[in-house]
Parts: structure tokens; C-alpha cells; sequence
């Protein structure tokens, strides 16, 4: 996101430019080179001018299987054939179909429901927090994004100016992502930096925290990844304070397994949100966790009871998208994860081999399928560390080069390389090669 007065000559878009604020229907969009993509098949998307580029920003993570996949679009095909729909009224079988594979595959899952979007089911997971504890605060992460809600959209990317050096124990001011944000909601929300347990203990010994919510990855300003013993020290800490950890995986989630990013690091939250890839693409979202909690949705007692609604929720295109996707990466398992964590390595040592080559100082992180990289002496383990020490203007003048060769990286610095099962060997080799060229 950033640059709000992104320019383009593409005529295909006047329409949107003429008639959509921005010409966009989510800020996230707004990006210079601002491209308007016709189609995507597999691993590549073409442009309004015909130029075909392999895709390694998968529309912000969510086609793990690549794009326009045939099982999955079929699968929701025959859903309409068979004349199901939303009825507006009691349960719609599909909803429990997918509930219970969900349930019986992933740990984290005693019970679930179903939202459209991330954001969604991330506001959601914090009443519900506060709903079964009583307590009004809530800690978030410097670096991680939870999705639009109010209080929760805030301190993602950051300057030194904004939110101070680094401190532990202690905590960062809130700084929302737009305007609007009531100064009471901030007054709740208490930032502190990733892989830092002891300012978690610092905030609860202050004000009587609900929840935590976390990306267990921080993969919203590239990739960040827990130290050893991080996450099972919350949850300990958690466990001691009486607060609820909530991981959201709405981009970690189905990336490196069917159990997300919580059975990867074998640490149990109390509530989980997925979105993105659980239906390669389409729209579904949802909230899930321990039965206890997740009851308290329809508690007798309506004080007790956060509201739970939405026109859409469970509609069949996602359900019937999402049943189709988890079958098949159920079915596929092996050679589904085999191949992502293949091509992951590939890019990997690709890329390091590139700045070695090359004489620039440059690491990569990865977990499976997601990586990025930065022009740093080590993997960042926190926001500070990143801010401090990752070239972010040279990040995204190598992107701009990129996508000029037809490879498409979404020109912000540290976003996320998505590799989906649709790549190939030689898809990730092209991609290597032009990275080579644009380090020089
Ligand atoms: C970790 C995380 N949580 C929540 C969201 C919000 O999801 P959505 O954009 O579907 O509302 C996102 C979106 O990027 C995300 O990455």
C-alpha cells in the first residue's frame, strides 16, 4: 500500500479510475507500478496489454494452489448445479460438512464458524475474548496485521519517529492505519514487539489483558519467525494470567500444513482465525477454537453473548470452495507440501546464492512456501530489528525491476514471495535468474 496517487496510463481502467475512490476496492491495491491484470491461470497472471508475469504475490497469499484451479472452481460449479444457496434461514448442510473435516483435521479446532473475510473473524475472536473473560484489553503485535477492525487495524509498518526505539519491558504507541479510530478503542489496544514475552508480562501486570492476538509467523512485513520457545511461553504465560491467545493464521494458515502454523510449532491457541487460503481464493473466513469458548456464541444469557451475524456468512461458493480445498489437500498431502517445500528451498538457496554471487549483504527467511528476503546480516526477529536494519528503498526499487521483467512481487517493501503448487522448477529458476540481474 502507500503511494495513494499511484499512476497509470492503462486506458482498460478508466472506468475505475473514473468512478472507484483510487480505482481500487482495497487500499492494499494502490501500489506504483499500479497494473490492472486481466487474467491468471496456474502460476500466471496476464495484463490488461497482454504481458505475462509469474506470480509470486498470489493476491496477498491466498492461492496456494495457484490461480483458477480447476477442481475447485468445478467443485463450486456443481454446487450452484445442484441449486443450493444461502436460503437465509437454519443451517444449510455444507456449512456442517465442512465444520466437521475442519474439526477432524486441525488440532486447534474443537468447533468453528464461518465469516467472508480475515477481518472479520478477527474482530469477532477479540469479543468473544472479552466476552468469556470479562476483561477489556487486548495485545497485539508491532509488525502484524489482524485485518481492518477498528482497534485491531494498527502498527503494522512504522518509522523510529512514530513509535520510539525499542523497548522491553514496555510497550509502543498506537498508531491506527487510517482515520477514524476512536481514541477509547486505542486506550485498549497495548503494542508490544514479536518474540518479547517480557513486555506481554509487563502490559498484564498493568491493566487486566483479554487476549493476545498474533500472527504465530509475522508475515505481514515479510517473514518473522518465532524463537525458540516463544510461543509455548505465551501460551504458559497465558495459561497463568487468565488471558485467551488467539493466533491468527489467517496468512499463515494451510501455507505449510492443514493444521496452520499452531501444529507446526505443536502450541495450542484457545481461539484461531483462517481465511485466504482455505478456499484457494475465494471468499470464506472463520473462528475457531476451544468448544468453551466458542459455545459462549449463543450463551443463554444475551449480556454474556457476542453478536454472532452476517448475511453471507457460510454462503455455499466459499463452503463448497473451502470443502474442495481442504479434500484436496488432504488427498494430496504429500506431494502438495513436498512440492511447495521443494520449490520453497529452490527459491531459497537460489536467492542467497544471488547475493553471495553478487557481493550483496542479503539473507533470506522462509517458512515453506513463504518467504522474503531482505538486505540484512541476519533474519530480522522483530520490527525493530527490520526497521533498523533492512534497506527498504533498495527492497523496492529491486521489485519495480522484477515486475518490469515479468515477475510479479507486489512493489512494497517485505511483503511476502508466495509460492503456490502450481509453480515449477523453472518458474522458480526464472525467478532466481532475474533477481540476480536486478541485484547487480
Ligand atoms: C494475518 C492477517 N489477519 C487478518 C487479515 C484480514 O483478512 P481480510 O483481508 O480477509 O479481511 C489479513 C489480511 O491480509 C492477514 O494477513
Amino acid at each position: 500500500m502507500t503511494n495513494i496517487s499511484a499512476a497509470s496510463t492503462d486506458n482498460s481502467i478508466d472506468k475505475s479510475k473514473k468512478f472507484i475512490p483510487g480505482a481500487v476496492s482495497s487500499i492494499n491495491r494502490l501500489v506504483d507500478p499500479l497494473i490492472a491484470f486481466e487474467r491468471g491461470e496456474g502460476a500466471y497472471l496476464w495484463d490488461s496489454q497482454g504481458k505475462k508475469y509469474i506470480d509470486f504475490h498470489a493476491g496477498f497469499a491466498p492461492y496456494l494452489l495457484g490461480h483458477n484451479n480447476k477442481e475447485i472452481n468445478d467443485a463450486v460449479i456443481n454446487m450452484i448445479g445442484q441449486g443450493k444457496s444461502l436460503f437465509g434461514s437454519g443451517p444449510v448442510d455444507l456449512e456442517g460438512e465442512l465444520a466437521a473435516l475442519l474439526c477432524n483435521e486441525i488440532e486447534a479446532l474443537e468447533k468453528v464458524t464461518f465469516l467472508n473475510t480475515g477481518s472479520e473473524a478477527t474482530s469477532l475472536a477479540v469479543k468473544l475474548s472479552r466476552a468469556v473473560t470479562g476483561r477489556d484489553h487486548v495485545i497485539s503485535i508491532q509488525g502484524s496485521y489482524n485485518g481492518n477492525g477498528d482497534e485491531l487495524a494498527c502498527n503494522v509498518f512504522n518509522t523510529v519517529k512514530q513509535i520510539g526505539p525499542k523497548v522491553s519491558p514496555g510497550e509502543y504507541p498506537i498508531q491506527p492505519l487510517g482515520a477514524g479510530t476512536l481514541i477509547d478503542q486505542q486506550r485498549v489496544m497495548h503494542i508490544v514487539n514479536y518474540n518479547d514475552l517480557d513486555s506481554i508480562r509487563y502490559v498484564c501486570d498493568r491493566y487486566s489483558v483479554a487476549a493476545i492476538i498474533l500472527e504465530p509467523v509475522l508475515q505481514n512485513v515479510g517473514v518473522i519467525r518465532p524463537a525458540e520457545g516463544y510461543l509455548q511461553g505465551l501460551r504458559e504465560l497465558a495459561d497463568e494470567k487468565g488471558f485467551l491467545v488467539i493466533h491468527d493464521e489467517v496468512k499463515t494458515g494451510f501455507r505449510q500444513g492443514i493444521g496452520g502454523y499452531s501444529a507446526v510449532a505443536n502450541v495450542m491457541p484457545d481461539l484461531v482465525t483462517y481465511g485466504k487460503a482455505v478456499a484457494n481464493g475465494y471468499p470464506i473466513a472463520m473462528l475457531g477454537g476451544k468448544a468453551k469458548y466458542m459455545d459462549q456464541l449463543v450463551a443463554k444469557v444475551a449480556s454474556k453473548r457476542p453478536l454472532l451475524a452476517g448475511t453471507y456468512n457460510g454462503h455455499p461458493v466459499g463452503v463448497s470452495a473451502a470443502i474442495a480445498t481442504v479434500g484436496l489437500l488432504k488427498e494430496k498431502e504429500g506431494e502438495i507440501y513436498d512440492h511447495l517445500e521443494r520449490m520453497g528451498q529452490q527459491a531459497e538457496h537460489g536467492l542467497n546464492a544471488a547475493f553471495a554471487s553478487k557481493g550483496v549483504q542479503g539473507v533470506v527467511a522462509r517458512v515453506g512456501s513463504a518467504l522474503s528476503f531482505y538486505f540484512m546480516d541476519h533474519c530480522p526477529t522483530d520490527f525493530h530489528d527490520l526497521l533498523l536494519n533492512h534497506d527498504f528503498d533498495r527492497d523496492l526499487e529491486l521489485r519495480k525491476k522484477m515486475i518490469g521483467m515479468g515477475v510479479y512481487l507486489v512493489p512494497v517493501a517485505t511483503k511476502q514471495i508466495s509460492i503456490s503448487f502450481a509453480h515449477t522448477e523453472q518458474d522458480i529458476a526464472e525467478f532466481v535468474n532475474k533477481f540476480r540481474e536486478c541485484l547487480s
